[in-house]
């Protein structure tokens, strides 16, 4: 699963100017990135952090796939430092994409944009982006293809940090449509990064055609790991990413690996459930546990911003107070 170097990701003198994949980062730049997150963080009901950072400097969102929480979560982390933002829902034929990309991209450059914020269906976009934006510019990835989605990878640890406080030893499933998931690939590097025992779960069918160098066990059934894990990511299944006949029908699916009642009630009372979203409730999760308090569903929203904070912070310049 391993793709590009380090050094795509780093300015000469070492230090990180774009976040495209969490593949190739050592340990010790996503605990750094962890930590700066969590000085974003603030309790429930309090004032969001703020700072004027990133005062006078332009992100642009460049979205070609829909996404609701991602965007909104990047766009308000960029102007809570203080930066001015803009969104472009673009769509783009599939012909000569990667063309018409690098050309919004240098229309934007014009427009003195600092960073971009990509996400795309197609493999490869934002580190094409990357590769040929002026040396100021830094791309930071908003999901590529089934590849990678580093913001949220980083979010999902620092959700399960803040709730246990270590990651060494702990036993995380990740169940459902793995194949597809660009969540359960940047959450395997994270997490088994950090020291966490990862073990993923679902139909042979929906899982990556190889595993090679993931350290991961699989197991098919999901009810013979329920008593044993201290976290259960449950991912959304892809409908739109999914071919035909890979599975027989949602029904089925969730009868077999859905995180129904039933099967929450089996689970330790502090095992932690997660889920990217969008859920389909009533298919990989049940509406009654997604709403539970094992569920950290909106804690993982809300951490989504400090994250988005944290690597803006990181990438484009830090100082200036926070408060
Ligand atoms: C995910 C995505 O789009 O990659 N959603 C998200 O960013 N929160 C997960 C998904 O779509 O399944």
């Amino acid at each position: 699963m391993a793709s590009g170097m380090l050094s795509e990701q780093l300015r000469a003198d070492g230090t990180l100017r774009h976040l495209l994949t969490l593949e190739t980062l050592p340990p010790y730049l996503i605990e750094r990135l962890l930590e700066r997150s969590q000085s974003f963080v603030r309790p429930l009901g309090e004032r969001p952090a703020m700072s004027q950072t990133l005062q006078g400097f332009t992100v642009a969102n460049l979205f070609t796939e829909p996404s609701t929480r991602t965007r909104v979560s990047f766009e308000l982390a960029a102007k809570r430092l203080g930066a001015q933002t803009v969104n472009l829902e673009v769509q783009l034929s599939s012909r000569a994409k990667g063309e018409s990309m690098l050309d919004t991209v240098s229309t934007l450059q014009s427009l003195y944009v600092d960073a971009f914020v990509i996400r795309d269906a197609e493999a490869g976009v934002p580190h094409l982006v990357a590769a040929n934006v002026a040396p100021h510019v830094s791309v930071l990835s908003a999901g590529e293809a089934h590849l990678s989605h580093p913001t949220q990878g980083l979010l999902d640890a620092l959700t399960i940090k803040q709730r246990k406080g270590r990651f060494a030893g702990l036993a995380v499933a990740i169940v459902g449509d793995v194949r597809n998931s660009r969540v359960a690939r940047s959450n395997v590097k994270a997490l088994t990064a950090l020291g966490c025992e990862l073990t993923l779960v679902g139909p042979p069918t929906l899982m990556p055609e190889r595993l090679d160098g993931w350290p991961v066990q699989v197991q098919c059934d999901l009810d013979d790991v329920l008593a044993d894990v201290d976290v259960l990511y449950v991912l959304r299944i892809q409908r739109e990413r999914i071919g035909q006949a890979l599975f027989p029908s949602l029904r089925e699916y969730a009868a077999r690996w859905g995180l129904t009642a039933a099967r929450a009630s089996r689970l330790k009372p502090d095992t932690l459930v997660m889920h990217p979203g969008p859920m389909n409730r009533g298919v990989e999760i049940a509406g009654e546990v997604a709403d539970s308090a094992q569920s950290l569903v909106t804690e993982q929203v809300a951490n989504g911003v400090a994250v988005r904070m944290a690597v803006l912070w990181t990438l484009l310049g830090s100082g200036g107070p926070i408060v």
